[in-house]
């Protein structure tokens, strides 16, 4: 069985291109539409209400475009609207918060795990019972780190300052002697560097982006969803608002070029 209708990835602007570019290497022949919600970003200090109703736009976008399957390459978006998304359309809708979780658990040796994201992820619980739902003998710590999207959109992962910020924010974490601490937020790869200088070398980071375009590829092959094509996946990118600092600030976190920007509507 093949199915050549193409991925459809949301966020709510540039970070889950950290999730198109695991996708690109673990899923090649697919073709992917993404749609980066740049006129509407952060969700990161939105209300649930807010960030599901956005979400649930982006979607209706996607399935404009006949997607197959829905990844929500957003912390933010996955942990307040997954499930009502899951509820209303028919095609699979699969987050990042699952995959981080389930990495999270494979890599600690001591079960204590440290979670950093944004205001609206942390205090949603998300981590927390994805954690759960594996084994309650996990303890997870969590902490809101709000300044670092706009230290990587302003291109400062390398100044001092965001070092000094990152010192503040994980004391607590550290304090907690954490041995895994998951990126809880598609921009924080970005800052890979500095938090694990910040945290040590004992200290294991999660980057949930690979484990969710494995999870992408396993909830394909199950289905019978994937492309038996030989060719190379065609990826489009879609915008809310004008394309050329999506551009810019993207293909530091694809780590390629980014060719096909469209602005959406
Ligand atoms: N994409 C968001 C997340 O992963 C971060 C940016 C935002 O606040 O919208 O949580």
């Amino acid at each position: 069985m093949s199915d050549p209708r193409p991925i459809g990835i949301f966020d709510s602007g540039v970070g889950g291109l950290t999730v198109v570019g695991e996708m690109q290497d673990i899923l090649p022949n697919e073709d992917l539409v993404y749609f980066g919600d740049t006129a509407r970003v952060p969700y990161g200090t939105k209300s649930k209400e807010t960030v599901t109703k956005f979400s649930v736009e982006n979607v209706e976008f996607l399935m404009e475009h006949n997607v197959k399957l829905v990844v929500v390459a957003c912390n933010t978006a996955s942990s307040l609207s997954l499930d009502f998304l899951k509820r209303c359309f028919r095609v699979p809708v699969m987050g990042v918060i699952e995959p981080g979780a389930r990495q999270a658990v494979s890599a600690t040796r001591n079960n204590r795990i440290g979670v950093v994201g944004t205001h609206a992820t942390i205090s949603s619980g998300a981590y927390e019972k994805a954690v759960k739902k594996i084994s309650p003998r996990y303890k997870v710590f969590t902490q809101a780190c709000p300044l670092f999207v706009p230290l990587v959109e302003e291109g400062w992962s390398d100044k001092e300052v965001t070092k000094t910020i990152t010192q503040i924010y994980l004391k607590p974490l550290k304090q907690k002697k954490v041995d895994t601490l998951v990126m809880g937020c598609t921009h924080y790869p970005i800052l890979k560097e500095v938090l694990k200088k910040v945290m040590g070398p004992g200290v294991m980071l999660v980057d949930s982006a690979r484990e969710t375009a494995k999870e992408a590829r396993r909830i394909l092959d199950a289905g019978g969803l994937l492309n038996g094509s030989k060719r190379s996946g065609r990826h489009i990118f879609f915008v809310s608002d004008e394309p050329n600092r999506f551009v810019r600030i993207g293909e530091k976190f694809l780590k390629r070029r980014i060719k096909c920007v469209k602005r959406a509507v």
